[in-house]
């Protein structure tokens, strides 16, 4: 058995799809560079010791009795609960964390969080990796149990599945991940930071699911996939507005896959801004703050510019053209590996 561990999970960047994951759609995200690191060292005694080194926190419990916690203890605590649920059998050890994605900025620092905590895990165990899709699973069932966010698989199937110089088109009812090259010349990809940061129990990400759950029971579909612009309209509102979101974004995800197919950047950026208008007009999680951000990529130059991840705050990801005017605080992000353990 390994004595020591070390697990890199990356956060990430999502092109086009948003809220679509737990409708059964189809997202195009990308794994980024920037991400947590979990060194795991194996103790004799059959307790985890976990370490927060950027906050200087500590946490301490016996990995068969992980008993309830909140903030990043849930998902240590978690990590190691559903590690047990599924069959695993862990060691105690010692957990030094550490990030270099902002938390609660829409990049995802909960599923690099969780997916690093299960590598190192199960690595300082002993213990086989299981298929990555059911990992991803895994750890979703972390955020949604014991961190008490309802979000879906986005975030853990691009931190596990990630791909040097693509975009992942992941089909979240069949769960088939399809790495598209993501080639965009002389164009880039940047974030911007709204400055507003959010968690995703705690903003109306749980409410937004919720209401797609109740439009799909009022059409009496298993999910929005299933849904058509016309039986959309059948629904009051808000559920109209949510579940044309939706049906609207996975077109456009499709749509952005074959822009990128033909290098077309001008349709890639008219693709993102109409998916930035859905998420605020339709799906109502723009705020203020993300409103300034696009306005400011759209005024450097941006072909297209929109709010990413869960919403209410966090990041806005652009599209900028080789002559873009000076923006500040843009961040280049390209398409990296996925999770690895060494
Ligand atoms: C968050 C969630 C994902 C996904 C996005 C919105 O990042 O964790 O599961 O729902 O929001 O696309």
């Amino acid at each position: 058995m390994p004595s020591h561990a070390v697990a890199f999970a990356p956060g990430r960047a999502n092109l086009i799809g948003e809220h679509t994951d737990y409708n059964q759609g189809l997202a195009l995200p990308f794994a980024i560079s920037e991400g947590v690191t979990v060194r795991a060292s194996g103790l004799p005694d059959g307790r985890i010791e976990a370490v927060a080194l950027d906050v200087g926190e500590r946490d301490s419990f016996l990995v068969d009795r992980p008993g309830q916690a909140r903030g990043w203890r849930a998902f240590v605590r978690g990590a190691a609960g559903e590690l047990d649920r599924a069959g695993a059998r862990l060691r105690g050890a010692e957990l030094e964390i550490t990030g270099t994605v902002p938390r609660g900025a829409g990049l995802s620092s909960s599923a690099a969080l969780e997916v690093a905590l299960v590598l190192a895990m199960l690595a300082v165990s002993g213990e086989a990796e299981p298929d990555r899709i059911e990992l991803a699973k895994l750890c979703s069932r972390i955020e949604n149990e014991w961190v008490g966010a309802q979000t879906g698989l986005l975030d853990q199937i691009a931190s596990l599945c990630g791909r040097r110089e693509c975009a992942l088109r992941i089909d979240f009812r069949s769960l088939d991940v399809r790495p598209v090259t993501l080639e965009l010349g002389d164009f880039s990809l940047v974030t911007v930071d709204s400055g507003e940061k959010h968690t995703h129990a705690a903003s109306g990400y749980n409410e937004r699911r919720a209401e797609c759950t109740e439009a799909c029971r009022r059409l009496g579909v298993p999910s929005l996939r299933d849904a058509t612009l016309t039986m959309a309209e059948s629904l009051p509102e808000p559920l109209a507005r949510r579940a044309r979101h939706v049906i609207t974004e996975n077109e456009r995800v499709e749509a952005a896959v074959a822009a990128l197919e033909r290098a077309d950047m001008a349709e890639l950026g008219r693709l993102l801004d109409a998916s930035h208008a859905s998420l605020r007009d339709c799906f109502e999680v723009s705020t203020p703050a993300v409103e300034e951000t696009v306005g400011r990529c759209k005024r450097a130059g941006a072909l297209g510019a929109r709010i990413m991840g869960g919403g209410f705050g966090g990041h806005v990801i652009a599209l900028l053209p080789p002559d873009a005017r000076q923006l500040e605080g843009a961040v280049e992000v390209r398409p990296g590996d996925g999770a690895r353990v060494s």
